[in-house]
């Protein structure tokens, strides 16, 4: 054989051995390395997905591969399938101005876009922490795009319903948390503090300056009204708050979701008229087992059902079901889909992470199908591929 020969079948084997590995790469397998389309994974942690004009699009944290502030902004990716992703960039960036809101060494976390028919615009609302302060800021932040790919526009951060009741607080209610005083209570968890917490001792510490807002999602009715749905009270109570028409503020409507209950990483779908809301318990970075709650409304009452995930066969690190598979969720993604008989059905997808604190860029994906039992009820089981 001539080495010219040699070279040729050399070079065949090559391209060979790339589209084999390229195909191996993008095979989404849940509890692996997710590969975009220049063979990087995916670095778009605790965000959404949303699909315009046929294509979907993929927001998320950007995350260093060592540290922990955001170094770049929120990332965008799109797809025409699900399967296959081509990187968009950064869709929201830090800023470069100094004291900005959103300058290099601030958090940004759980962004989630929605875009709004009647403005024609994309609006990001995500979880912000100022430079230098922890985790104590708590705030929500606004970005808006013309466009699904950006860049966005940084609006404002901000704690939530400042002097405003929940509207179904009843007076008492309202007396009794107004008799609190956080600035006392140097020991947690006692079952002296959890009771005081139970009478809304947070709720009225932040009242006058506005509520925490950490954890967070968005949801979008199918009359295009928004809620945003957030962690706050120090991670005790989540607050379900209308946005207005535009999606750029709150209305000043909101109530709260199992006071005292610890819930973070809430997600949210409605399936045949109930809301569905699965969430985490407050572990840090660490699994944990997940919570879910049923409501007929948004604004309850909600009442707390047993976790939806099922069964043994979880293959990342054999972390169980009672651990959401070493998971925590980020987002419930519906993909309409057409049945045998020509019918629509939704297909819902949990979308969660796998934190790899020591390398946050490289947190894993998992998307698990959400199926219902024999009483309707979702049910999440572990599958190594969901699409
Ligand atoms: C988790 C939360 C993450 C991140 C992390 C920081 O509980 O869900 O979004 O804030 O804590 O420790």
């Amino acid at each position: 054989m001539s080495l010219f020969s040699i070279c040729r079948r050399g070079a065949l084997l090559l391209i060979l051995l790339q589209v084999m590995f390229a195909t191996y790469l993008h095979a989404f397998t849940n509890g692996k390395l997710w590969m975009d389309n220049s063979g990087k994974h995916i670095n778009a942690h605790g965000g959404n997905v949303i699909k315009y004009n046929g294509k979907y699009y993929w927001y998320g944290e950007n995350r260093p591969y060592v540290g922990f502030t955001t170094t770049v902004g929120v990332s965008v990716y799109s797809s025409d399938d699900l399967k296959t992703w081509t990187n968009e960039g950064v869709a929201l960036s830090i800023s470069n101005e100094e004291g900005s809101d959103i300058e290099a060494g601030c958090i940004m976390e759980r962004p989630k876009v929605i875009y709004n028919k009647k403005t024609n615009k994309f609006v990001m609302l995500f979880h912000l922490e100022l430079k230098g302060r922890g985790y104590e800021a708590a705030r929500v932040a606004f970005a808006e795009s013309d466009t699904p790919t950006g860049p966005f526009r940084f609006i404002r951060s901000t704690r939530i319903n400042a002097g405003i009741w929940p509207f179904d607080m009843k007076k008492a209610d309202r007396k009794a948390a107004m008799a609190t005083d956080a600035g006392k209570w140097k020991d947690w968890w006692t079952p002296e503090w959890r009771k005081e917490t139970e009478k809304g001792m947070y709720l009225w510490r932040d009242f006058e300056g506005g509520q925490m807002s950490r954890d967070m999602t968005v949801y979008v009715d199918e009359k295009g009204k928004a809620y945003h749905i957030t962690s706050s009270q120090e991670n005790l109570t989540l607050l379900v708050s209308e946005l207005t028409d535009d999606y750029l503020d709150f209305t000043g409507k909101y109530n709260m979701i199992a006071p005292g209950g610890q819930n973070e990483a809430p997600t949210i779908m409605r399936h045949d008229g109930k809301y569905w809301l699965i969430c985490s318990g407050c572990t840090g970075w660490a699994p944990n087992e997940a919570r879910m709650f049923v409501s007929d409304k948004i604004w309850g009452p909600w009442k707390q059902v047993k976790s939806p995930f099922k069964g043994a066969n979880a293959t990342y690190k054999d972390f169980p079901a009672s651990k959401t598979f070493g998971g925590q969720g980020t987002y419930i993604l519906s993909v309409p889909e057409t049945d045998d008989k020509g019918k629509t059905v939704t297909k819902y997808i949990f979308m969660a992470d796998i934190w790899n604190p020591e390398h946050l860029s490289e947190s894993l994906h998992i998307w698990l199908p959400i199926n219902f039992d024999s009483e309707a009820t979702p049910e999440i089981m572990w599958t190594d591929k969901v699409l």
